[in-house]
């Protein structure tokens, strides 16, 4: 795994949304993984600015969230359709019609599941997949003791993730309980995966991904199974990493390595 380590929040977003955007320069009608939450809120706002003042072109892109709450319309302004238009989608030019996200409203999961990882691959699968990372090691909804070659399916959320995401709720109880997500199986058939986390709170659950055993009981540890993951770290939460001096000097001489 690539460890990358930022001083600040802000040039950590600023520098994944440099891979986003170095991608669709190379390939304009790539297909991309999107995450919600607050991780990747920088990356968001970054890639706005490009397409605004930089030209950076969404109209041929397709993007694939990975994640959905169960019971909540999409309209919903926690749901995660809400939160993907409000700080993506309604400022750049990606056609309606290429935004996919798990429905969490529909009458047939399991046929919406299947569905789902039918059109990630006859769009071409994903090309480019962003992940952040719950405090429990999750990916996606993937909780502890989620099959490391889970598909797309529905997932009862870990009482962690629920106190951990209560914060947008008005109360706890109002959280949903389930979610449709993405597969650990279907994360890692990305071509390339960008693994973000920012702050103290994921110092423990970065360590474990990326230094830990491979365990479905952090489903993150998964992507070092992958080849190309890039892991983009603010210091907090690199904080626990044991190996950190060793990531440090390996970036610093990135400049100079000789390129595969
Ligand atoms: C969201 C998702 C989750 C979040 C994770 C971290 O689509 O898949 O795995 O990435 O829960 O959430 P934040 O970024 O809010 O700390």
């Amino acid at each position: 795994m690539e460890i990358l380590i930022f001083d600040t929040y802000e040039q950590m977003s600023k520098a994944a949304a440099k891979a986003v955007a170095d991608l669709l320069n190379r390939k304009p009608n790539a297909v991309l993984g999107l995450a919600t939450g607050s991780t990747p809120l920088g990356l968001y706002k970054e890639l706005v600015r490009m397409h605004k003042y930089e030209g950076l072109d969404f109209s041929q892109v397709t993007t694939f969230n990975l994640d959905e709450y169960v019971g909540l319309k999409k309209d919903h302004p926690q749901s995660y359709h809400y939160f993907m238009h409000e700080n993506l989608f309604k400022h750049i030019n990606i056609p309606l019609q290429n935004i996919y996200i798990p429905s969490g409203t529909t009458n047939n999961y399991a046929a919406f599941c299947e569905w789902y990882e039918r059109r990630i691959k006859e769009c071409g699968g994903i090309d480019l997949q962003l992940l952040g990372v719950g405090s429990d090691g999750h990916i996606a909804f993937n909780e502890p003791s989620s099959s490391l070659g889970s598909r797309t399916r529905i997932k009862t959320l870990a009482h962690s993730t629920i106190q951990d995401n209560a914060r947008f709720f008005e109360k706890i109880e109002d959280v949903p309980i389930y979610a449709i997500t993405m597969g650990v199986g279907t994360i890692l058939e990305a071509r390339k995966i960008l693994f973000l986390a920012n702050g103290a709170k994921k110092a423990d659950a970065v360590a474990k991904a990326i230094e830990g055993p491979v365990t479905s009981m952090i489903t993150a540890s998964a992507l070092q199974l992958h080849p190309f993951v890039t892991a983009y770290l603010d210091r907090e939460a690199a904080s626990k990493l044991t190996m950190i001096d060793y990531y440090q000097w390996i970036q610093a001489k990135s400049i100079e390595a000789p390129k595969p």
